[in-house]
């Protein structure tokens, strides 16, 4: 059903789920090993989705069918009976920020009513966000970054100087880096993890205004599943490197590969996101160890009552999958 509204019940499994994932995936942080702290964090969210009565599909996972052995696109979570609901996924948002210790990694969920996500291929995506309470339109994807500095700024009556960007540091964005530069604001360059990028624009204390940039397309639909809770505005464009990207586009029921995609578009349904800290970050503290315990600190949002809470936790010693 459509305009089924997600169960209230549903934001503190969500939570659950994505607290597994960041304590699996802490015990990985600093030893430079990618691809596991990939594997134990995907294989704990599996778990814990598995646990939760719900008649889940993954439309947003770690990748088709024949290249991911878990939490596939279209795999089947849960046990089956229960609400239908859509799952976009990111076990460990900043795979080489835990290889390497650094911050802002993420364990990231996102639950829908049917259909409420943009089924997004594993490709690019160009993306520009906002935080809430700014005119609408103040920013689009098609203009000049200097232009939606300089607009950004006037809608928020101060000077360019004073807005902060947030850009993934990648050789791509070395035009738009300068452009915003010369417009007068200052950058805060990222390492990895464009989905903190984005909620940090919505975010009080971060300091960002502006998110801009290319980075991965599942990335932005489960930054648009949170924005929609938060406020903010948002828009999108997938970005294809070549045929075989294309093909995995159409595959996903894509249509039109041009799409301009808002904000509504992106995140459509009643949604819940949910992101636990693995590595210290902006918005959120890492897991850390409390004795032969754990702490985790979680944000959860649902886009139907806008409510935002931030759950710290403590994981008794032998009882957490740590
Ligand atoms: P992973 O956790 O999959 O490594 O993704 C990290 C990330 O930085 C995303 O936040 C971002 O959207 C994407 O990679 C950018 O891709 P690339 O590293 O290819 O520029």
């Amino acid at each position: 059903m459509s305009d089924y509204i997600l169960d209230r019940n549903l934001t503190i499994e969500a939570v659950r789920v994505a607290e597994a994932a960041a304590i699996a995936a802490h015990r990985l942080i600093g030893l430079g090993d990618e691809k596991a702290a990939d594997q134990v964090a995907v294989d704990a969210m599996r778990k814990a989705l598995n646990e939760l009565e719900m008649d889940g599909q993954v439309v947003i996972g770690e990748g088709e069918r024949d290249e991911a052995p878990m939490l596939y696109i279209g795999e089947k979570v849960g046990s089956g009976k229960g609400q239908k609901i859509d799952i976009a996924l990111d076990p460990l948002e900043g795979t080489t920020l835990t290889a390497t210790g650094g911050n802002n990694a993420l364990a990231v969920i996102a639950f829908s009513t049917e259909g409420g996500l943009l089924n997004a291929p594993d490709t690019y995506m160009d993306k520009i966000a906002v935080g809430g309470g700014l005119p609408n339109g103040v920013i689009d994807l098609d203009a000049d970054p200097g232009d939606n500095i300089r607009e950004l700024a006037k809608a928020k009556s101060c000077s360019p100087s004073d807005i902060i960007a947030c850009i993934l540091s990648r050789p791509r964005h070395e035009e738009m880096i300068a452009k915003v530069r010369e417009a007068g604001a200052s950058i805060r360059l990222i390492p990895d993890g464009d989905i903190a990028g984005v909620i940090a624009t919505a975010t009080p204390k971060t300091g960002i205004d502006i998110y801009m940039g290319t980075g991965g397309a599942p990335e932005g639909v489960l930054a648009a599943a949170a924005l929609r809770s938060i406020g903010g505005q948002m828009q999108g464009r997938l970005v294809f490197r070549n045929d075989d990207e294309r093909t995995r586009a159409r595959r996903v029921g894509i249509e039109d590969l041009d799409a301009k995609y808002d904000l509504d578009q992106l995140a459509s349904g009643d949604v819940i996101f949910t992101a636990t800290g693995v590595t210290d970050g902006w918005m959120l503290d890492g897991v850390h160890r409390d004795g032969d315990a754990v702490t985790t600190h979680t944000l959860v949002m649902r886009s139907k009552t806008g409510t935002v809470r931030w759950i710290k936790a403590r994981h008794a010693a032998g009882k957490v999958n740590s």
